[in-house]
């Protein structure tokens, strides 16, 4: 029994080693942690179990009948994340570059198959050469088995890709079909096709990094949700990301202790909308304000800045939050924001996290670049978005809420449940400027002294419409508030809307225009 126990070990010891110590060191030189040392850092101590540490190839081409690695450069299994379960997997770099085989492919989907049973999140953190040359189709095949399940799993458990080195080629797409993607900056790459192609093709002469680094997929393409400054930011966002969301569409978030203080009024928000209308000012600041101290958490951060989404705490509970970013052109909604916007809404609604609608918007942007690039199409995903989530959703107009952007920015009548305004809230069909012009412009040209006229207008528009009470005698906003309340009003809201209910009416699904 002695040289049997000896055989388990020595097979224990070697599938530890990976690639080998030289590809290790390797990759270290690289700056980058190993498949095992990354794990090891997102999950709790001691809790990871593994799951196929022996499983090899069968590939017999290409001499890949003489090289075998146990393991075969993915290490898979079952851990836990302050306390909470989670399903992972860890590509290897130092066994044949991380490339995806066969088995390779099968170990990933036996553990997302486990997942989607048990209800626990999954986990990639990817660091692959793409599809194993040698093996061809096969790998192809393995492909798609895991892209097929991250769509079947979409919406039911939470999945988070983390890429750490290269992820190329048709390995893309299963990071696109999850739920948020993290890069290391410097260290990860995200393309359809490399420089070399890309150069023959179009002759574009770029980097890999240029084409498709952390930086050029968290501000351009907005592929990426976080870009990470390093692999251990990287591991840390994760886990606090993960602290936000449910294990899986039929749970609840995770309430942390929160103990109410004074009377929970905040004075700093009566002071941060600016006297003139047309001056910016911060939506984060307004954000801050109102949320449990600290607690929040930005997605996309640098991408579509005109809008603002990300997830925070509001007594304890976890809930999203949307608003637009009068800092960045004037809050003014784009295609990458409504784009932005209408997929973190989804994200939202499929996990159960009651959304906050934070408003000052002037309008959509105008010009031939936005609509020729389909703002219609794209603005209405962010309208449809909204219309269909079922979860609590509450509305707080603080400033503008001008045109079509008022009626798609969570608004009463596409089913948000409570609207407030503060008093600085001007809901109107368009600016008074523009309307006077408008609808008095031959008073105005009649008129003696034509730009008293055009002021008098304005000003006669802007008291009618420029406030919050029209929409307020409505019902359209339920209650004009007091900024320093917005908290405790807000906390009491979800509250109330805890147990909510909505159903949408049955059907296979919708047809959201895409
Ligand atoms: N299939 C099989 N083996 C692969 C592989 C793949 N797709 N990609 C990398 N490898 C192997 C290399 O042969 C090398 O093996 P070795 O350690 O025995 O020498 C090892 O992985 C490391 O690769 P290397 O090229 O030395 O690393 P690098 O950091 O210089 O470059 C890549 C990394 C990913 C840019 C480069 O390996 C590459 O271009 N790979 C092919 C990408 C591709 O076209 N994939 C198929 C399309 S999906």
């Amino acid at each position: 029994a002695g040289s049997k126990i000896e055989v388990l070990n020595r097979k224990n010891t070697e599938a530890l080693l990976g690639g080998g110590q030289d590809r290790i060191d390797a990759q270290h030189k690289k700056g980058k942690l190993t498949a095992r040392e990354r794990l090891d850092l997102l999950l709790d101590a001691g809790s990871f179990e593994e799951i196929g540490k022996f499983v090899m190839h069968r590939s017999k081409d290409f001499g890949l009948d003489k090289e075998y690695y146990l393991g075969d450069g993915v290490v898979t299994g079952y851990g836990t994340i302050n306390g909470r379960l989670v399903y992972v997997f860890s590509q290897d770099f130092t066994v044949f570059g991380g490339s995806l085989s066969e088995t390779h492919a099968e170990k990933i989907v036996k553990i997302m198959d486990l997942a989607m049973k048990n209800g626990a999140p999954v986990i990639g953190l990817n660091d692959s050469g793409g599809a194993r040359i040698q093996e061809g189709v096969v790998s192809l095949g393995g492909y798609a088995d895991i892209f097929y399940r991250n769509t079947l799993a979409s919406g039911v458990i939470p999945q988070i890709s983390a890429v750490m080195g290269p992820c190329a080629g048709g390995a893309v797409y299963s990071p696109a079909i999850t739920d948020f993607i993290l890069m290391v900056e410097n260290t990860s790459y995200m393309f359809v096709t490399g420089p070399n192609v890309v150069k023959t093709v179009t002759h574009e002469n770029v980097s890999s990094e240029e084409l498709g680094g952390a930086s050029t997929h968290s501000t351009k393409s907005g592929v990426t949700h976080f870009s990470c400054a390093n692999e251990l930011e990287c591991i840390q966002n994760i886990k606090t990301l993960l602290s936000f969301i449910p294990q899986n569409c039929e749970d609840t978030t995770p309430r942390y202790a929160y103990e109410a203080t004074d009377d929970e009024y905040r004075p700093v928000l009566d002071r941060i909308i600016p006297e003139n209308p047309n001056q910016p000012y911060d939506m984060r600041e307004v954000i801050e304000g109102i949320i449990d101290e600290g607690s929040f958490f930005e997605v996309h951060k640098n991408f579509g800045e005109n809008i603002v989404v990300g997830f925070a705490r509001l007594a304890g509970r976890s809930i999203g939050i949307v608003g637009n970013q009068p800092a960045v052109l004037a809050g003014v909604l784009d295609i990458n924001a409504s784009t932005k916007a209408a997929r973190f809404v989804r994200f939202c609604d499929c996990f159960n996290i009651p959304l906050l609608v934070l408003e000052d918007v002037p309008g959509f942007l105008p010009g031939t670049d936005q609509e020729w690039r389909g703002i219609i199409s794209n603005g209405a995903k962010l309208l449809y978005a909204f219309s269909e989530a079922t979860v609590p959703r509450i509305t707080v107009i603080t400033r503008k809420a001008y045109g079509g952007a008022y009626d798609v920015m969570n608004s009463k009548h596409i089913g948000a449940d409570l609207n407030y305004a503060w008093p600085t809230a001007e809901i109107a069909v368009m600016g008074a400027k523009g309307a006077a012009e408008i609808i008095f412009k031959r008073e105005i040209a009649q008129a003696e002294d034509p730009e008293a006229k055009l002021a008098e207008k304005i000003t006669e528009y802007q008291q009618k419409f420029a406030t919050p009470y029209r929409a307020a005698h409505r019902g359209f906003i339920d209650e004009v508030i007091m900024p320093g309340q917005t908290r405790l009003k807000l906390i009491k809201a979800f509250k109330m809307l805890e147990n909510k209910v909505a159903n949408l009416p049955r059907k296979k699904h919708g047809n959201i225009p895409l």
